[in-house]
């Protein structure tokens, strides 16, 4: 079976004053109608039906995420009609890497709905939007039956710019199967955010795809491979893991043998050393190590990590600009401007954000949209 995997650990400080840490960006419906945890659990509806060939079964969703936010993530599925496998809460954050152990822990002891003690795991961040949900669907169907047999699947971007905030795959040689009725590489090499001039290398070459985020493997891979690379991160999950208890639909997990657990990401903690370890030409499965696959994804995706990726995913007017709420323009283009509680007015200027809630304002220029940070680790430094 399949058992989707969603990722809700984020704070999103990069769209503050909108995203805050009670209220982080996945909560909120910024790029449509649901908020992106919503249309993350929705993307997936009609995947067994469209892809019948496989006789899926699409398991409830488990939602990982902070404690703190355990009620948001349950009134938000609420809202949908929509039940979790299990929602698991982390007491504090210990990145991706511990978050997809835990997950794949609590999939193979509980044996999810379907009976299944390894099924495979579709892991998503739940901060990302995609344009093309049947495209989605239709990878993930392509993919499916590699995860089953062993494989792990990445899912790749094709880059139009030297972004240093992702991960970079390399396309090694095409990999052939009857079923695939898209692309498939083998995974030549994952690098974790490089640095500029690696990452402009990297887009001018042409081999290489940026890393969506988004893995599909079974349960027991993830833990086979996290117990090769970084054994410390699965023992302190499975002490947090079976010291916790289930509270309804809650899982908890054990505080003081979490914040034990060392802090990384699925990235560096198990992709790059993937890649790494691999064998030069690539053979499938060398030694113990699970064969790694890349699947191109073109389907519209972003993961709105700044304003301005919000302003590219939302539906611009003929002059580019991005109103929400009670907002004016006059001789401006390719702004966005999101009023909350006042009315904004913005005249003669161009890419600007300007986003207005009940106690902050934010103005900013559209391209140092990722500098607003800045603004977020000024009010925690001043805590
Ligand atoms: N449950 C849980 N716990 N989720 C977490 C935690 C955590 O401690 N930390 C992060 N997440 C969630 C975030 O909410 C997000 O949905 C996802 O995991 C990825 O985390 P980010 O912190 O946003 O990662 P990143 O943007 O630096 O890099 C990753 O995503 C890029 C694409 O957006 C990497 O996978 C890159 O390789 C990739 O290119
Ligand atoms: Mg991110």
């Amino acid at each position: 079976s399949l058992l989707p995997v969603v990722l809700s650990g984020g704070s999103g400080t990069r769209l503050w004053p909108l995203s805050r840490e009670a209220y982080p960006k996945q909560f909120l419906p910024l790029a449509g109608e649901h908020t992106m945890l919503q249309a993350t659990a929705l993307r997936l509806d009609h995947l067994a039906a469209e892809h019948p060939r496989l006789g899926l079964n699409v398991q409830d969703p488990l939602v990982v995420c902070n404690e703190a936010h355990r009620f948001l993530v349950a009134e938000q599925f609420r809202i949908l009609e929509r039940r979790c496998a299990s929602i698991l809460l982390e007491p504090v954050g210990r990145n991706t890497a511990p978050a997809l152990t835990l997950a794949a822990l609590a999939a193979t002891a509980a044996a999810g709905t379907a009976g299944d003690t390894d099924p495979v795991l579709l892991v998503m961040p739940a901060d990302h939007t995609i344009a093309d949900a049947p495209g989605f669907r239709a990878t993930v169907a392509d993919g499916y039956q590699l995860a089953e047999a062993g494989a792990v699947i990445t899912f790749g971007i094709v880059p139009d710019k030297p972004e240093t905030g992702y991960g970079y795959i390399r396309q090694g040689e095409p990999y052939r199967q009857a079923e695939l009725t898209g692309d498939a590489f083998r995974l030549h090499a994952f690098v974790e955010k490089p640095d500029q001039a690696t990452a402009e290398g990297y887009l001018q070459s042409g081999e290489y795809l940026w890393n969506s985020g988004i893995f599909m493997l079974r349960a027991s891979v993830w833990l086979t491979l996290i117990r090769r690379f970084r054994p410390d991160i699965l023992d302190a999950c499975e002490a947090a893991y079976s010291a916790g208890s289930r509270d309804g639909e809650f899982q908890r997990i054990d505080a003081e043998r979490f914040a034990a657990c060392p802090s990384d990401s699925i990235d560096y903690a198990v992709m790059e050393r993937l890649s790494a370890n691999a064998p030069a030409d690539a053979a499938a499965g060398a030694e113990d190590l699970p064969p790694a696959l890349v699947l191109p994804l073109s389907v519209g995706w972003s993961d709105v990590g700044a304003w301005s990726a919000l302003w590219e995913v939302r539906e611009q007017d003929a002059a580019g600009n991005v109103l929400d709420g009670d907002a004016f323009v006059h001789d401006a283009e390719n702004n966005l401007v999101l009023a909350q509680h006042r009315m904004v007015a913005a005249v003669g200027v161009d890419n600007c954000i300007i986003v207005e809630t009940p106690d902050a304002v934010l103005v900013a220029s559209k391209d140092r949209a990722q500098d607003v940070k800045a603004v977020t680790q000024f009010l925690k430094d001043a805590q």
